[in-house]
């Protein structure tokens, strides 16, 4: 099946932070994808901006390079490289100063849809924000595009939404959640909304738990600084895992329209209960002969942040009380696979009397990396010698239902990229989200921090702490495996 292209209309992109990290990996090999696609005009301007005395050529250069080291050759063929680069021009200006904002101004295009990339530090976002409106560069439509993290809790959240606010509406504010525009979590809405098949088992008659998993092979080397001081539940099950979670959770939305989905999602998280103490385990990852403990990644001998972190939460309202969700997420373990689990209860009579096979049903949604969902289903044990039954799989690869091969599935970036173009604030997060999601974090940090806690070891390469199998085991339950 060929993916439908749908092109933008005509933009002036600027990338605040445009010679960075995110800028390399993600953003400009996003936009090149896109451009490949067809999706981009000719029109189309991309504007670096960042403090290195840079000009266009040295511009182009860089996102040559990062286009070479992030896209496959395959879609570099012919000029495509070329073509694309020459939509890209650059300004040096100073975010704290008023170096280039002028010559930034010269460049946008009266009339033309305008979106500014803040990919830098958020205690830059204020200042840019600012200038942006002192120069009179943005207009009342002009969208920014913010990345995590978005505060470290809920006064700093609110802190931020609030700078932000004083120059932009939210309407113009796309705040990234990358998971938000990753193909399976899309999927997720799709599944549940788009067919009748289990909306109506989709509640706590039916369903005995939820487990959620983000395992990551990844050490936190090389971004030790950053991570040492926010921790797992900072840095995934806030933004992230909530992100998936109230997707799972949440009542249909009248339609497929930025507040009505992000209405619904808002309720999810007011609706969560306090985690309790017991409900937590954090870890933290320690080395061994041939690979780095996290403190030696964090460069902390006498940290206390964690590495991996999983909890049973519940979410207090009609649909779901009594089914709880377990959500995981850590670095260093046994394989990287993201995966949602919804776990169906017994048959409310089993006609086969005591016979030995039987499993509950999983709905399992692996998010990555073998996009697909999986729908266990009994069956009968083939030939004759009485009913036994076994468990098989129906079995959908994302990949191979859509034709397409694990390189065709467009990276969440790009997805969000144009979705910002195309003024969709769909699969942004609102400021009330962001705020909401840290008001529930906020306790669940200050309890561990207030009883000195420390995160539980596990070995580099594990499933986790085992402290976290008893998280499930004293339900009666028990986790997936994780595994690629
Ligand atoms: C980022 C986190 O937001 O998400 C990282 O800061 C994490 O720590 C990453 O590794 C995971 O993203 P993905 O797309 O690789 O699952």
């Amino acid at each position: 099946m060929v993916s439908r292209v749908i092109p933008v209309e005509s933009f002036d992109l600027v990338i605040f932070g445009g010679t960075g990290d995110l800028a390399r990996r993600k953003i400009i090999p996003g936009l090149f994808r896109r451009y490949v696609a067809g999706q981009i005009p000719e029109e189309a301007r991309i504007v670096g901006a960042a403090r290195a005395e840079l000009d266009d050529q040295g511009f182009r250069a860089l996102a040559a390079e990062a286009i070479g080291e992030f896209v496959g050759p395959a879609k570099r063929e012919g000029d495509a490289v070329e073509r694309f680069l020459a939509h890209l021009s650059y300004v040096a200006v100073d975010a704290k100063g008023e170096a280039g904002w002028s010559a930034l101004k010269a460049k946008m295009r009266p009339g033309v849809t305008q979106a500014f990339y803040f990919s830098v530090a958020p205690a830059l976002f204020g200042d840019l924000a600012e200038r942006l409106h002192l120069h009179g560069i943005a207009t009342p439509e002009a969208r920014i595009v913010v990345e995590k993290p978005f505060g470290r809790d809920l006064a700093s959240a609110r802190a931020l939404n609030a700078t932000l606010a004083a120059h932009f509406t939210e309407h113009q504010i796309y705040r990234i959640d990358h998971y938000l525009g990753k193909e399976t979590v899309q999927n997720l809405m799709a599944v549940r909304f788009a067919n009748i098949l289990f909306e109506p088992l989709w509640n706590a008659r039916h369903v005995d738990h939820v487990q959620i998993t983000v395992a990551e092979t990844v050490g936190v080397g090389g971004r030790g600084a950053y991570y040492d001081k926010s921790g797992a539940m900072r840095d995934m099950v806030q933004n992230h895992m909530m992100q998936l979670l109230c997707l799972i959770a949440m009542e249909a939305p009248y339609r497929f329209d930025p507040d009505a989905v992000r209405d619904e999602k808002l309720k999810v998280i007011h609706a969560l209960e306090p985690v309790r103490p017991e409900d937590i385990v954090r870890g933290q990852y320690r080395g061994t002969k041939d690979a780095p403990s996290y403190v030696q990644d964090a460069e902390n001998q006498s940290s206390t942040t964690e590495s991996y972190v999983a909890l049973k939460v519940n979410v207090a309202n009609w649909r779901w009380k009594g089914t709880p969700f377990y959500l995981r997420t850590g670095k260093k373990l046994r394989a990287r696979a993201s995966e949602i689990a919804v776990v169906f209860k017994e048959v409310p009579h089993s006609i086969f009397g005591e016979e030995e096979g039987w499993r509950e049903n999983v709905l399992s949604i692996r998010l990555q990396p073998n996009e697909g969902m999986t729908l266990s289903v009994m069956i009968k044990e083939p030939g004759p010698g009485g009913m036994r039954l076994t468990e098989v799989p129906l079995d959908m690869s994302f990949a191979e239902a859509l034709g397409a091969d694990g390189a065709d599935i467009p990276d969440a970036y790009e997805r969000l990229i144009m979705d910002v173009i195309r003024g969709n604030q769909t699969l942004f997060m609102r400021g009330d989200e962001v705020e909401a999601a840290w008001a529930w974090t906020d306790p669940i940090i200050a309890g561990w921090e207030g009883r000195g806690d420390r995160p539980k070891p596990y070995d580099a390469g594990s499933s986790g702490p085992e402290d976290a199998l008893m998280l499930l085991h004293r339900d009666g339950r028990r986790w997936r495996e994780i595994r690629e």
